[in-house]
């Protein structure tokens, strides 16, 4: 029997669903559940397969615990070694460098830091930062937006180098980034499971979080060429990245799909907020990703470590 773990947050129905679409199609060759843990021992033995991570990007803890169950050939959703090293500014200079279109964007040095820092501790730092030169760089309006962040947090739009200055000096210890804005004749959200299937979600951004407005169902949204693309670029970022669950998101300008956000790693799924179309696929495309993957077999993702773990007892195993 192939066990699959779920670790969840608040989200209610994404969870509940997969387990019963695993239990089911699983046909008791594979069980799911919810990871319980309080607390995780050394010598601990491998308890899953496979682990859906949901939450460990707000947990610590959770992302220790999963780094460990790897140890022992868990396969994870998503890698949480990489999960860890990644960010959105890393991300977008590599999307760029790979052939997707990417707003103009700039990292940004933060505007304070933990007490013990001086400023000798940043000799390396040219202050002050010239504003004007960033902002002839991405243009005006733009977006400030963290360069590790979600859930819409400390993202502002600027108009004026004046509004860009008060929002900086809002961001405390906060990494930023500056994105020029593209003013969007389409916007998408899309899910891309295992790499390969993609899911466009037309997605309103100025409609409310709920109001059942964000996404409304349209298989006809993008004109077929542009489709491509976007499916083409989706599959090009979550392959750079590795990621088996992901969402990409695009701004499109004249035909032109600009990828703004797309380190989405425990993508929303709920079903009043995704509504039940996208939920439905979401689930579905899942279960059959972990599913094929515990009929396959599957490769441990490359951690330099697992070489010298060959032909020792209780390796890191992958699926054997
Ligand atoms: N470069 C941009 N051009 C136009 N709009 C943008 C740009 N960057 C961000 N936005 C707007 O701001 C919103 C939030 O930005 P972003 O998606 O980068 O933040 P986030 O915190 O990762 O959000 P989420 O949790 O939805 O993924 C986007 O949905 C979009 O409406
Ligand atoms: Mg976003």
């Amino acid at each position: 029997m192939k066990r699959v773990g779920i670790l969840a947050g608040r989200e209610v129905t994404f969870p509940e669903a997969i387990i019963e679409s695993i239990n089911t199609k699983g046909g008791g060759e594979v069980t799911a559940e919810m990871v319980k843990t309080a607390g995780v021992r050394l010598d601990e033995e491998k308890r899953y397969d496979v682990v859906i991570d949901r939450i460990s990007h707000e947990v610590p803890y959770y992302r220790a615990m999963l780094k460990r169950f790897a140890l022992e050939g868990t396969y994870i959703i998503n890698n949480p070694f990489w999960w860890s090293a990644d960010d959105k500014f890393f991300n977008f200079s590599l999307a760029a460098k790979i052939g997707v279109a990417i707003p103009k964007t700039v990292l940004l040095p933060q505007h304070s830091y933990i007490e013990d820092i001086n400023s000798d501790s940043l000799r390396n730092l040219e202050f002050p930062i010239d504003w004007e030169a960033v902002v002839d760089y991405t243009g005006l309006p733009a977006f400030m937006k963290p360069f590790d962040g979600g859930g819409w947090k400390n993202v502002s739009k600027v108009e004026s180098l004046e509004q860009l200055l008060y929002e900086y000096n809002q961001t405390g210890r906060l990494c930023m980034t500056l994105q020029e804005g593209i003013e969007y004749d389409q916007f998408v959200r899309c899910y891309c499971v295992g790499r390969e299937k993609v899911l466009i979600m037309p997605y309103d951004p100025s409609k409310p979080y709920l109001s059942g407005e964000q996404y409304v169902p349209n298989p006809e949204y993008l004109v077929p060429e542009l489709a491509k693309r976007v499916e083409h670029d989706v599959r090009t970022i979550c392959t750079a990245l590795g990621y088996d669950l992901n969402t990409v998101e695009f701004a499109i300008k004249d035909g032109v799909p600009y990828a703004i956000d797309f380190m989405n790693p425990a993508p929303d799924a709920e079903l009043a907020s995704v509504g039940e179309y996208n939920h439905r696929w979401i689930v579905d495309s899942m279960t059959d990703f972990i599913i094929d993957l515990l009929e396959k077999g599957f490769e441990t993702p490359v951690y330099r470590w697992d070489q010298l773990l060959k032909g020792v007892e209780g390796k890191a195993a992958g699926s054997e």
